[in-house]
């Protein structure tokens, strides 16, 4: 049941439509005023007239009825109150009947949204900074399926570059198949590192690398079975890491997918009269646009970059019709993406504007940065690992007899470092810390895990009774019912704002009252008509926690 919308139609006030109407409604901060507010100072500016007055002839004019039960005006405000036995009754029905689907919406239509995101470099490690993009990349495209759109998840490769040939050239020399079989992506690494290190002694190594990476793009068979080779050894170690973590993708056309669309995105760009040279290279001027010129060809003819951004951009378009297409890439690329999508609207695409950079701030853990040249990364895998292996302990201690410890520790432990990427506004920059994630005090994800396990236990202890009424409704059930009810407005601002963690806040914010609920209501030891309607309630929590977590990725657990 939409409220707003409900409001906004029973109000009808004229030459104000009741989309805007029921966009000026809030929740006001203390509920004792009401459920939902319309502060009528903006409408004072339409209609004409002071906010109390309107305020006051809306008022006199509204008829309570079964749903919304009062409604005054107090200082320019109008103050609804539901009517919340109605409102609990229905919003229990639809989170019970709903199961995993309840939140979901067909908003979507079955449009199609790109996103591309975690977008991994082949041969480079998979490492702390590769979190955010992939988890809330992921967090998205599970949000737009529950919200009837329909997603494809792209992971745009980095497999294409110069430093392809420097690992060739680092293989013959100090490496060997049966190393990088066993050493796998570690192995890659060293040896990369190794010849930054030499190259620095022996500058003709890098003439070397150009000449493999020249046999690469030529087609020489070697260098490129040497190639696919390193690409495999890093697709099976990173795709380990996505099991864990819940992360699909639909796509894997990385740079090198574009080798051949770019040569007809060049042609077009010259054909528009947008290229430009300037000291040998091509490029599109963008001083107009306040940014520096994006560049497309290098003086050697050589693509960069943006160049396969700018193909990859037009083939989605042709090949999947997007609505929109989103970039889930830390804001370091700002300029980047800003310049690309510029040139695309010069190309006279008009669908420039659903081309979206989602923006998030970088991951460092407690102890410091990091660079691959150095070899200096920290692994997600490794922080993957030691958060389990801690949340492994955590149990050990405060709960060893559970059954199924294992598949426990795991989601906690995984669930925490999905969380640490998702609790803040994606745009901070986050220090992780093994000790905060994994606390069951404070807003964490162990704490909803358990605030789930504890729904599942109360359910077993007392019975799982299909049959409910809703009897009075006080303010602690209230509280509760009406977070539930707010579930799907959640859901689809997070899709609207780009923002999984309005999600991670909801799910906090839903615990939190269910908590206080659980202290202040009794259950187990309640005459059978109080105890099934509040069993309903730790029902519904359950559902909508659980559905919420997974919308993140997160698995919940049985018992805690
Ligand atoms: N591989 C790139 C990097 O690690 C990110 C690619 C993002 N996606 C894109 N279409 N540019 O920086």
């Amino acid at each position: 049941m939409d409220y707003r919308k409900y409001i906004a139609e029973k109000l009808k006030i004229e030459i104000v439509t009741e989309e805007e109407i029921s966009s000026f409604i809030e929740i006001p901060p203390d509920a004792n005023m009401g459920d939902y507010a319309l502060p009528c100072f903006k409408l004072s500016k339409i209609l004409h007239s002071s906010p109390i007055a309107i305020a006051e002839s809306l008022a006199n004019a509204f008829s309570p009825d079964d749903v919304i039960e009062s409604c005054e005006a107090l200082k320019g405000y109008l103050n609804f109150k539901i009517n919340r036995k109605g409102f609990a009754e229905k919003t229990l029905e639809s989170v019970l009947i709903g199961k995993e689907k309840y939140g979901s919406d067909d908003i979507g239509n079955g449009k199609t949204i790109c996103i591309d995101y975690s977008s991994i470099n082949i041969a480079k490690p998979f490492h702390i900074g590769h979190l955010s993009t992939t988890v809330i990349g992921s967090a998205l495209c599970k949000i737009y399926r529950f919200l009837g759109y329909n997603v494809v998840g792209i992971n745009h490769l980095g497999d294409y570059g110069t430093q392809f040939g420097k690992l060739i050239v680092a293989y013959k020399k100090w490496s060997s198949y049966d190393a990088v079989k066993e050493g796998r992506l570690k192995e890659l690494t060293r040896i990369y590192v190794k010849f930054h290190e030499e190259a620095k002694i022996h500058p003709e190594l890098d003439d070397e690398a150009r000449h493999y990476f020249k046999l690469i793009e030529d087609g020489d068979k070697e260098s490129n079975e040497l190639f696919s080779f390193f690409k495999e050894i890093t697709l099976q170690e990173v795709d380990k890491i996505y099991k864990l973590l819940n992360v699909t993708f639909d796509s894997y056309a990385g740079e090198s997918f574009y080798n051949d669309k770019m040569a007809p995105v060049v042609k077009e760009l010259k054909d528009k009269k947008l290229l430009k040279k300037s000291e040998g290279a091509e490029i599109v001027d963008l001083e107009e646009y306040g940014m520096p010129p994006c560049l497309i060809l290098k003086s050697d003819g050589s693509s960069l970059y943006a160049t396969r951004d700018i193909a990859a951009a037009i083939y989605r378009k042709k090949t999947y019709d997007f609505y929109k297409c989103l970039y889930v890439v830390a804001y370091q690329q700002n300029l980047h993406f800003r310049q690309f999508f510029k040139v695309i609207d010069l190309m006279g695409y008009d669908w420039a504007k659903d081309l979206v950079h989602v923006a998030y701030g970088m991951v460092s853990l407690e102890d410091g940065a990091m660079s691959t040249r150095t070899g200096n990364v920290v692994l997600l895998e490794d922080v993957i690992n030691k958060t389990v292996e801690k949340a492994r302990k955590v149990i050990e201690e405060k709960n060893p007899d559970i059954p199924d410890k294992e598949t426990t520790a795991k989601a906690v432990g995984v669930g925490a470092v999905i969380f640490s990427a998702l609790s803040n506004n994606k745009i901070k920059d986050i220090v992780f810390s093994y000790d905060r994630v994994l606390s069951f005090e404070g807003e964490t994800c162990p704490y909803l895990q358990y605030t789930v396990a504890r729904c599942n236990s109360l359910l077993k202890k007392c019975g799982d009774s299909e049959a409910y009424t809703v009897t009075d409704v006080n303010e602690d059930e209230y509280a509760v019912i009406s977070a539930i009810g707010r579930f799907n407005e959640t859901v689809k601002a997070a899709g609207e704002k780009y923002e999984p963690s309005l999600i991670t806040r909801y799910a906090l914010d839903l615990a939190s009252v269910f908590n206080k609920f659980y202290i202040n209501c009794k259950i187990a030891t309640e005459r059978e008509e109080i105890k099934n309607f509040r069993l309903s309630i730790v029902k519904g929590v359950k559902i909508t926690l659980t559905n919420a977590l997974s919308l993140l990725g997160i698995d919940t657990v049985e018992q805690m």
